[in-house]
């Protein structure tokens, strides 16, 4: 119904999934340097183009961030009823667990907070990166859950964040393991239509 080319954007789309299973295969430059490039392809307020990124493929880094993350989820989790907690507890507790399911590849994209809306700047290019990595035969997933990196001021100064930048979207890239859970389904769109 639509061209080939068409046809290959809105598939790339569709099949772009959260990867948390990757393989042991590493991430050449060129290919993290593609992601980012088409990620600040996406619209941004004003133009101004408010974002900075931090690649770590360094993987002892890597683990002492995701170290400091599960630090903090757990004690979040004591506000939580002890039933619903202790799951995630265990998880937590495991030495081996990392918060980034053991990707080569961490980019944090930050906003600048002297631009009102670099938090929509941001938002977007993180999601036009994912979308890139997929189609670039690669993984990715938007991990909130290190967001609590912005509450560790010598880990922010380690990562060279500036005091005006935030954190907006921690990203996880790499090849994809072979098997994947199937991508959860969407429910059909609300719509509010006039005509
Ligand atoms: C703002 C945001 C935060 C997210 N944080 C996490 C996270 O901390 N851990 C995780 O495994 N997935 C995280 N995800 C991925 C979502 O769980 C995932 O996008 C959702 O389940 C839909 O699945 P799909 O991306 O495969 O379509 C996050 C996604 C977004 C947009």
């Amino acid at each position: 119904m639509y061209s080939d080319k068409t046809e290959a954007v809105l598939e790339c789309i569709r099949e772009r999934t959260s990867i948390r299973k990757y393989a042991e295969r590493p991430v050449p430059d060129n290919i993290i340097h593609s992601i980012i490039r088409a990620g600040i392809e996406a619209p941004t307020a004003m133009g101004l183009q408010p974002w900075r990124f931090v690649v770590i493929r360094d993987k002892g880094l890597i683990k002492r961030i995701s170290d400091f993350c599960k630090g903090n989820l757990l004690e979040s989790l004591e506000q939580y009823p002890p039933e619903h907690a202790e799951p995630f507890r265990k998880v937590l507790r495991d030495p081996a667990y990392s918060i980034f399911f053991n990707a080569p590849v961490l980019i944090f994209v930050l906003g600048d907070d002297r631009c009102n809306q670099s938090v929509y700047d941001c938002t977007l290019c993180a999601g036009t990166m994912l979308l890139a990595a997929s189609a670039l035969g690669l993984g990715g997933c938007w991990m909130g859950s290190a967001e609590v990196v912005a509450e560790n001021p010598a880990l922010l100064d380690e990562l060279q964040v500036p005091g005006h930048f935030r954190i907006v979207a921690p990203l996880i890239f790499g090849y994809p393991a072979a098997a994947q859970p199937k991508k959860p389904e969407r429910r059909d769109p609300l719509l509010i239509w006039f005509d």
